[in-house]
C-alpha cells in the first residue's frame, strides 16, 4: 500500500487525453440508457449573484480537471475517452421566472402533485439526458449548471454530472466546497485548500492494490455464472408498467433525531453499519408488500457500494474527484415476519465477508462485463426491467452538518442522487445523517414501479426502523 495519501494516481502531468476505465466504461455506456446522471439541487433563499458563482465554479473545475473534461466515444475502438482543455468554459443555465413555471407547468401535468417545485425541478435534471442521450456525440461536457427562478425570493441552483467522473463522494466535495466558495464570494479572500489543484486520476481498476484483484480461474468462471442466470431467479419488487418508457423518480425517507440515534446505537451495540439495517428494512418491506404467507420463502438480491479511496495503491485524499466506489452483490432469503436485527446483522456479515475477501476488487470486471450485457441483452433481466437487484445501498452514511455559512448564502435545503431508471436496482437509496437525522433520498424507475407503490414502500421500511 501507499505511504501517503496522494492527490494524484500518477499518470504523466502534461496528459491531456486518457482512454476510461472499465468501471467509467461501464458508466459511460449506461448513462444513455437512463442510469448514471448525478444531480445535486440546492434550494436557496437568496438569490446568488451568477457571474460570481460562475467565477467560482469555474475556479473549482481548473482544480478538479476531470470535471471539465470533454467526453468523446470511438466507435472504431469502441472506448470512451476524456480530453481536459486547458481552462473551464463553463455557463450556468439560468431560466427565470417564466420558463421555470412554463417547466413545472409542464411536469405537473403527470402523477406529480404531491411533491414540491423543488423536488420536481430536481427530478426533471435526473431525467436530463440530452446532453448524453447519444453516444456519437464527441466532446460533450460532464457538467451542466442552471439556476432557476422559484419567486421573488427562492431559486434552485442544479449541478448535473455525468456519473463516470463524479461518484456519491465527490458529488458531495464539489457542493461543500461551492458553498463554502459562494459564501466567501459575498466578502471574504479565497479559501486556497477548497482549490487545492488535483490531477486527472486513473481508473479505479489500475489503482487496486496488486494482488487484491486476483482470482483462481474456476472461481471467476462460477461467479460469472451465478450473477448471470440468477438475476431471472431472485425476488423483484412488482412491477406496475414494464412496457413505457421510464425515467427516474425520488421519494424521501426521514427520521426524526431520536429514532436515528436509536436505530444509529443499535447498530454500534450490534457491531454493523447502517447501511445493513437500511437493506434489512428493504427486504422485510418487499416481501410484507407482496401479500405473502409466513415461511414462502423469496430470494433478494443487495448491492453494497464501496468507496474505495482509502483502500487504493496510492491511497486517494476523501475529496478526490472522479468514481471510485466499487459493489458487492449479495443475496439473501426473506421469509415473512423476520427480525429486523437479526436480518440486519445477516446482511451485514455476509458483506463485510465478502469485502474481507476482497471481492470488490475481485469481482468488479465480472460486475461491469455483467452490467453491459445486461444493456445490451434487457431480456436476460425479468420483463426485460434491467433491474440487476432488488436494493442497492451505500456501505457508509454522508455526514452532514448545517453550519452558519448555510444560513449566510440562504441554503434552505439540498437534495443529491443518480438516475437508475435504465440498468439498476429497484431502489437505490442515498443515506446522509443530517444534523443527526436520518436523510434518505430513494431512487426508482417509474413507471416500473409508482410513485404511490414507492411511498408504501418506504413509509412501511420506516415503520419497521421505527417500530422495532
Ligand atoms: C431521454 O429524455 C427524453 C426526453 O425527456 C425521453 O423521452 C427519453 O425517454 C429519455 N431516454 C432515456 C433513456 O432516459
Ligand atoms: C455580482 O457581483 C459583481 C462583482 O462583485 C458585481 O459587480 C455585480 O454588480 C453583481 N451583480 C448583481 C446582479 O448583484
Ligand atoms: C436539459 O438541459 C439543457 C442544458 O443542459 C437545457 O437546454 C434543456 O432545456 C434541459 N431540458 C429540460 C427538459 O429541462
Ligand atoms: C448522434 O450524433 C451523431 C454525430 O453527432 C449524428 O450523426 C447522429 O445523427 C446523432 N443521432 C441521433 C439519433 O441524434
Amino acid at each position: 500500500m501507499a505511504e501517503q495519501p496522494s492527490t494524484a494516481a500518477a499518470p504523466p502531468s502534461d496528459l491531456k487525453t486518457r482512454p476510461a476505465g472499465s468501471t467509467e466504461h461501464s458508466w459511460c455506456k449506461a448513462v444513455p440508457g437512463g442510469t448514471g446522471i448525478t444531480v445535486f439541487a440546492l434550494l436557496l433563499s437568496k438569490p446568488p449573484n451568477i457571474s460570481l458563482l460562475q467565477n467560482t465554479l469555474h475556479k473549482l473545475q481548473n482544480s478538479n480537471p476531470i470535471l471539465k473534461s470533454k467526453l468523446s466515444y470511438s466507435p472504431t475502438t469502441n472506448s470512451f475517452s476524456y480530453t481536459i482543455p486547458a481552462t473551464s468554459h463553463l455557463q450556468i443555465q439560468p431560466f427565470d421566472l417564466s420558463s421555470t413555471a412554463d417547466i413545472l407547468r409542464n411536469l405537473k401535468t403527470s402523477d406529480h402533485n404531491s411533491v414540491s417545485d423543488f423536488h420536481l425541478i430536481f427530478e426533471n435534471e435526473l431525467n436530463n439526458n440530452s446532453s448524453w442521450v447519444n453516444t456519437s456525440d464527441s466532446n460533450t461536457d460532464v457538467l451542466f449548471v442552471s439556476i432557476y427562478q422559484l419567486n421573488d425570493e427562492k431559486s434552485v441552483l442544479t449541478l448535473r454530472i455525468h456519473t463516470s467522473v463524479c461518484d456519491r463522494a465527490t458529488g458531495i466535495a464539489l457542493m461543500s466546497k461551492l458553498v463554502e466558495l459562494m459564501r466567501e464570494e459575498n466578502g471574504e479572500g479565497t479559501k486556497s485548500e477548497l482549490l487545492k489543484k488535483m490531477e486527472v486520476g486513473l481508473g479505479i481498476e489500475e489503482c487496486i492494490p496488486a494482488g487484491k484483484a486476483n482470482k483462481p480461474f474456476w472461481a471467476r468462471g462460477m461467479d460469472m455464472v451465478g450473477y448471470g442466470l440468477n438475476s431471472l431467479r431472485y425476488s423483484n419488487l412488482k412491477f406496475m408498467d414494464s412496457e413505457s418508457t421510464r425515467e427516474s423518480q425520488v421519494v424521501k425517507l426521514g427520521l426524526n433525531k431520536q429514532d436515528t440515534l436509536r436505530i444509529l446505537d443499535g447498530c454500534k451495540t450490534r457491531g454493523i453499519k447502517l447501511c445493513g439495517l437500511l437493506a434489512a428494512a428493504g427486504l422485510i418491506a418487499a416481501h410484507s408488500s407482496k401479500g405473502l404467507n409466513e415461511n414462502q420463502w423469496e430470494k433478494y438480491s443487495v448491492v453494497t457500494l464501496v468507496n474505495c479511496r482509502s483502500i487504493l495503491d496510492p491511497v486517494l485524499i476523501p475529496d478526490f474527484p472522479g468514481y471510485y466506489h466499487s459493489a458487492i452483490l449479495n443475496t439473501h432469503d426473506v421469509k415473512g415476519g423476520d427480525d429486523l436485527w437479526e436480518l440486519a446483522k445477516k446482511s451485514y456479515t455476509s458483506f463485510i465477508n465478502a469485502k474481507n475477501n476482497n471481492k470488490h476488487f475481485s469481482d468488479m470486471g465480472d460486475l461491469n462485463f455483467l452490467m453491459g450485457r445486461t444493456i445490451d441483452n434487457p431480456s436476460l433481466t425479468p420483463s426485460s426491467s434491467l433491474r440487476t437487484s432488488f436494493i442497492s445501498v451505500f456501505e457508509n452514511s454522508a455526514i452532514h452538518t448545517t453550519s452558519t455559512v448555510h444560513q449566510e448564502i440562504g441554503l434552505e435545503d439540498f437534495i443529491g442522487c443518480t438516475s437508475m431508471h435504465g440498468v439498476g436496482p429497484s431502489i437505490a437509496i442515498f443515506d446522509t445523517i443530517r444534523d443527526g437525522q436520518l436523510d434518505c433520498a430513494c431512487v426508482y424507475p417509474f413507471p416500473l414501479h409508482t410513485r404511490e407503490q414507492m411511498q408504501e414502500l418506504i413509509g412501511e421500511m420506516k415503520r419497521i426502523l421505527v417500530d422495532w
